[in-house]
């Protein structure tokens, strides 16, 4: 039950397929008829007020009836042309009284559908003409002013009606553009938020499971070269292995839980702190890396728990690039800080001795730990060293 106009307005899709003109809708059906009837049942008045007029030519009825006949047929292509039949009107309902139904339904319809300006141009020839046509043709038993003002506060009425149409249709427009732009917004904001969440869990399996992984491997790799080491060295060396195992499985169960619920990481597991870099370097050890941590952090309980997360995973994925790129050298670690001017992590590691072999990697570790020192509101640069060795150092801010 809306207006065709506006049904092309809401839905632009529809709209812009073709250059068709929407189709008539129920309503516009019936507000067509009524404008026909209202222009043909006041002509008709007009028509019965012709005999009124004494001193009109007989040839100056007829014209008038005839032009009158014509407009209220006109009436049906207001919506084609609304400012063209408003126009027309004007010298028509001029030289024909029972042309004015027509006229008022024209100017109605041009206030609905154009902007004011039209509505000002075309409203104030009706309203020029009009002391001209009841002077040549005075209404009977009605004063000439009268007949004046009568006329003009019909004009203005009718034109006022249709504008205010006018105003509630674009109000409709506006609103739903508003409700329209919101989804809009939202939709791109949860999809934003998806994925940043998505990242964070890739980043997150990435240096956890790498981290698991590659003491794994450096473990079984012990074991494949040395088959004849003590028993309780190779009952230790599988101990860890199984414990690495293990562990790398129940950090999968966790992230996969927080994929399936759908909550951030800090809601679903436990997350490591600063304070865990102890045993991050002994397990690091125990895989018989060279690591030492060295480092001052004047209030380690002051670090935000975020920040130290994040140290705490470049740490992690630093060590393990040292073991995967650069196996067998001397790790140094070292996080220092104090309150006020942030903390530096750096891990740095002597140039490995003989050729490396390839060890296979999606290549996505410094990129993550970038982006996670981004995320904290720090900086990351990693490279070789001058002597040949690797280092990577970060800088992340203290709150
Ligand atoms: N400690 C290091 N010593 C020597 N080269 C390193 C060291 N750390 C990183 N690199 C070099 O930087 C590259 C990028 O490291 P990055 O951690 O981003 O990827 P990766 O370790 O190869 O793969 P992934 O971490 O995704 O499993 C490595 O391929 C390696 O060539
Ligand atoms: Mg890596």
């Amino acid at each position: 039950m809306l207006p065709s106009s506006l049904i092309a307005e809401l839905d632009p899709d529809g709209g812009r397929t073709g250059a068709r003109r929407p189709r008539r809708t129920v309503r516009d059906w019936l507000v067509d008829f009524g404008c026909f009837l209202l222009a043909v049942a006041i002509g008709l008045l007009a028509a019965d007020a012709l005999e009124n007029e004494p001193n009109l030519p007989r040839a100056m009825e007829i014209t008038d009836q005839t032009a009158g006949a014509l407009a209220c047929a006109a009436v049906w292509l207001r919506r084609r042309w609304p400012v063209g039949l408003a126009a027309a009107m004007v010298p028509v309902s001029f030289l024909s009284a029972t042309a004015g139904g027509a006229a008022l339904v024209a100017l109605y319809t041009l206030a609905v559908h154009r902007p004011f300006r039209y509505v000002a141009w075309v409203g104030g020839a009706f309203l020029a003409l009009q002391p001209l046509y009841y002077w040549l043709r005075p209404e009977p038993g009605l004063n000439y002013f009268a007949s004046v003002v009568f006329g003009s506060v019909i004009l203005g009425a009718v034109a006022g009606w249709g504008m205010l149409a006018r105003s509630r249709r674009q109000l409709l427009l506006s609103l739903r553009d508003r409700a329209r732009r919101a989804e809009t917004e939202a939709r791109l904001r949860s999809e934003q938020a998806q994925r940043l969440a998505r990242e964070a869990i890739a980043r997150e399996m990435h240096d956890v499971l790498a981290h698991r992984l590659t003491l794994l491997s450096v473990h079984a790799g012990a074991l494949e070269f040395r088959p004849d080491a003590p028993r309780e060295e190779v009952a230790r060396a599988a101990g860890v292995i199984r414990e690495s195992a293990h562990e790398a499985l129940q950090d999968l169960r966790e992230i996969i839980g927080v994929l399936r619920t759908g909550d951030s990481d800090e809601a679903g597991r436990p997350q490591p702190t600063l304070a865990a870099l102890d045993v991050l370097v002994a397990e690091s050890r125990r895989a018989g890396m060279k690591v030492t941590l060295a480092g001052h952090v004047t209030h380690p309980a002051a670090v935000p728990v975020s920040v130290g997360r994040t140290a705490y995973r470049i740490v992690q994925e630093a060590l393990t690039n040292a073991r995967k790129h650069a196996p067998g050298t001397e790790v140094s670690v070292s996080v220092t800080g104090a309150e006020g001017d942030g903390l530096t992590v750096a891990v740095r590691n002597t140039p490995p001795g003989a050729d490396v072999p390839h060890v296979p990697g999606s290549g996505q570790g410094l990129i993550g730990l970038a982006e996670r020192a981004t995320l904290a509101g720090g900086t990351l640069a990693h490279g070789p060293t001058g002597d040949g060795g690797f280092e990577v150092r970060a800088w992340l801010p203290g709150r």
